[in-house]
Order: structure tokens, then C-alpha cells, then sequence
């Protein structure tokens, strides 16, 4: 019946994220504990942590080792672990990749991220679907933040940049699956944390991104803030850099996701040009009519008006135009 496939599933995959990380003690995994531990700066203790491992080089060393333990090559396939050739003989997905297995918040292993090591492509190989894994519905990590003491949830993007934060003592942070947060993945994390820190990538993908999960967490009534990874490309960068301290400053300085949508609109215009300071206000005067709270409207529209050099009378009446406007 469906509960036993699970479980065998369930078992077959925690088998092979034993097969990864062993395959870091031996010779054919021995690329792989070098970009873990020298490239990546990972400690053992965060290796172990997150049961990192290997995929060595070779298309059936999965399929002979798992065979040993008794799984069939269907069971294999509905775990996504391997993939069916034209021909119809089975290989293995993950091969010559460091391997990240994804625990749900049972502690079960549900898929596996893989990483190339050098710039090849794809960079990240994810577990399709299975039976035991969807991807907007788990995050990665969440199993460990939701037992961290920080009061809040770090949201990134990547698996390393989750990891980093972990290694660096920010053991709230979590990454969605190489997908765009869903509100399943929102409403996992209000039953967990009251605020959540949008930490993605600084890049324009990161920002879009950013720009998207706002209301998708707001929507569960978290509170919502937005950091800015600065002078690096996403979170692991900024920590190897610049380290932890740093980190949480960054933190202290992130932004609720109001002011940080206002600043978006203000880095596309000139204010000391009229035209565009109108524009400017247009634009804002469209966030600010979007905000539920009244306070919040008359606290930000306050600021937009002192940032244009316009009376807060004037911004409340356009806003009070826009939501009249919307009704
Ligand atoms: P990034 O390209 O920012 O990678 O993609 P990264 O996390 O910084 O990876 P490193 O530091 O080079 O190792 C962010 C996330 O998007 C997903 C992965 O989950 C990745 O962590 N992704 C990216 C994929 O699923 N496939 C890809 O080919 C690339
Ligand atoms: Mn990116
Ligand atoms: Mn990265
Ligand atoms: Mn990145
Ligand atoms: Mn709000």
C-alpha cells in the first residue's frame, strides 16, 4: 500500500545519502571532499551536519551499491535516483557531483541537490518530483532552523549560502529548492517563525526574486524584512569575505520590505529632475495605497513626500485618491 512505498522509498534514500557521504572517506570521492572541505571552507562538523557526500564519477556505482542492499532499479527510478537512457538500460542521475540530501521536517530524506565542481553546467542538479518529494513544498534546512533560538527564519537562495550562514552560527537560515518561494513555503515558515529575512542573491534574479516573496510572506502576516547582501555575490560570498560580525550588521541594517520597495522605485529616478519626481511619486503613491495599515500609509507616505520635497498633506490626498480609485 501507499504508507509501505514510502517508507521503502524513504529507507532507500537515507541508504544513498549514506552512500554519498561515505564516498568522502574514500578514493573515488575524493574530489568531492576537496571542493567540500578546501574550495567551500566547510568544516567536518557542518559536513556531517548536513550529511554532505558525493556522487563519484561513473554511471552505476549507485545502482551496484544499492543493489547490494536489495533495491530494484524501479525503486531507484521512482526515487529519481536514476534516470532511464533511449535505450532503455538505467544510469545513475547524480554522478561526479557533491551531493546536499533535503531532510524534511521529520528528518526523512527526501531528495538530493547536486553540485557540480568545477563551472560546468547545469551548476545544480535537483531530485525531480517523487512520490516522497515536492519541492514547493519543503525547504532546505528548515528540519535544523526550526529548532534555532534567533526568532526569526533567513531565507536564501542557495544550498551553500544556507550552509554558510549554519557554519557561521546563523543556524536560522534556510533555502527554497532552485524554485520561487511558494505560499506553501510561506505558510511552513509562519508555523515556525514570526519574521522572515529575505536574504537572496544581489544580482538582478536576486532582487526580481526578492520583489516576488514580499507578499507571499506578508500574506501569512509575518513580519517581513529584506537584507542587502553588499560588496558580494550572495551570502557564502559576503561571509568568506567578510565574516560574521559583518553578516550581522547587514542583518541589523536589513530593511522591512516597505522601505526596501520604496528604495527600489527611488533607484529608478532622478529627484532633482521634476518630470521624474513626479513619476517617483506616481509610483509610490501605488505602494504606499497598497499597504493594509493606515499607520503604515501615513508613516511611509509621510516619507516619500519628505524625500520628493512635498508636503505630507498632498501625498495623504493622492494616496486617499488611489484607494478610492481601487475600491
Ligand atoms: P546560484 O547560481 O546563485 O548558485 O543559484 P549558488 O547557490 O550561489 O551556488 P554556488 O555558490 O555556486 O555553489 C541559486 C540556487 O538556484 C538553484 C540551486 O538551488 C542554487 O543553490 N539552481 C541554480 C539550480 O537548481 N540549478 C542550477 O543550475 C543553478
Ligand atoms: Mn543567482
Ligand atoms: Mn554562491
Ligand atoms: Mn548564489
Ligand atoms: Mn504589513
Amino acid at each position: 500500500d501507499f504508507r509501505k512505498k514510502r517508507e521503502r522509498l524513504l529507507a532507500l534514500n537515507k541508504e544513498a545519502a549514506r552512500f554519498f557521504h561515505a564516498r568522502l572517506q574514500a578514493p573515488e570521492g575524493r574530489a568531492g571532499a576537496e571542493y567540500l572541505f578546501g574550495k567551500r571552507k566547510l568544516s567536518r562538523g557542518t559536513v556531517t551536519r548536513f550529511g554532505l557526500g558525493m556522487a563519484p564519477e561513473g554511471w552505476d556505482h549507485l545502482i551496484t551499491a544499492m543493489a547490494q542492499k536489495g533495491y530494484e532499479k524501479v525503486e531507484l527510478l521512482e526515487c529519481g535516483l536514476v534516470v532511464k537512457g533511449q535505450n532503455g538500460r538505467v544510469y545513475d542521475r547524480f554522478r561526479n557531483r557533491v551531493m546536499f540530501p533535503i531532510i524534511d521536517l521529520r528528518g526523512d530524506v527526501i531528495g538530493f541537490g547536486g553540485r557540480v565542481l568545477d563551472d560546468s553546467t547545469p551548476k545544480y542538479l535537483n531530485s525531480p518530483d517523487t512520490p516522497v518529494f515536492n519541492k514547493g513544498r519543503n525547504l532546505f534546512a528548515l528540519n535544523i532552523a526550526k529548532k534555532s533560538r534567533l526568532g526569526r527564519i533567513i531565507l536564501t537562495e542557495g544550498y551553500m549560502d544556507t550552509i554558510s550562514l549554519h557554519q557561521a552560527g546563523f543556524d536560522c537560515a534556510v533555502a527554497s529548492l532552485g524554485t520561487a518561494l511558494t505560499p506553501e513555503h510561506a505558510q511552513l515558515l509562519s508555523r515556525y517563525t514570526k519574521e522572515a529575512i529575505i536574504a537572496y542573491d544581489g544580482d538582478g534574479a536576486g532582487v526580481s526574486a526578492a520583489q516576488r516573496a514580499i507578499p507571499i510572506l506578508e500574506k501569512t502576516g509575518m513580519k517581513v524584512r529584506v537584507l542587502r547582501v553588499k560588496g558580494a555575490k550572495d551570502p557564502d560570498e559576503f561571509l568568506k569575505t567578510y565574516g560574521p560580525e559583518a553578516f550581522a550588521k547587514l542583518l541589523d541594517q536589513s530593511e522591512n520590505h516597505i522601505e526596501y520597495r520604496i528604495e527600489q522605485v527611488l533607484g529608478r529616478y532622478d529627484l532633482t529632475d521634476d518630470a521624474q519626481k513626479v513619476e517617483f511619486l506616481k509610483e509610490v503613491v501605488g505602494v504606499i495605497a497598497g499597504l493594509h495599515s493606515p499607520v503604515e500609509r501615513e508613516v511611509y507616505g509621510a516619507r516619500c513626500a519628505e524625500l520628493a520635497g512635498i508636503s505630507a498633506e498632498a501625498m495623504g490626498q493622492e494616496v486617499k485618491r488611489e484607494l478610492s480609485r481601487r475600491i
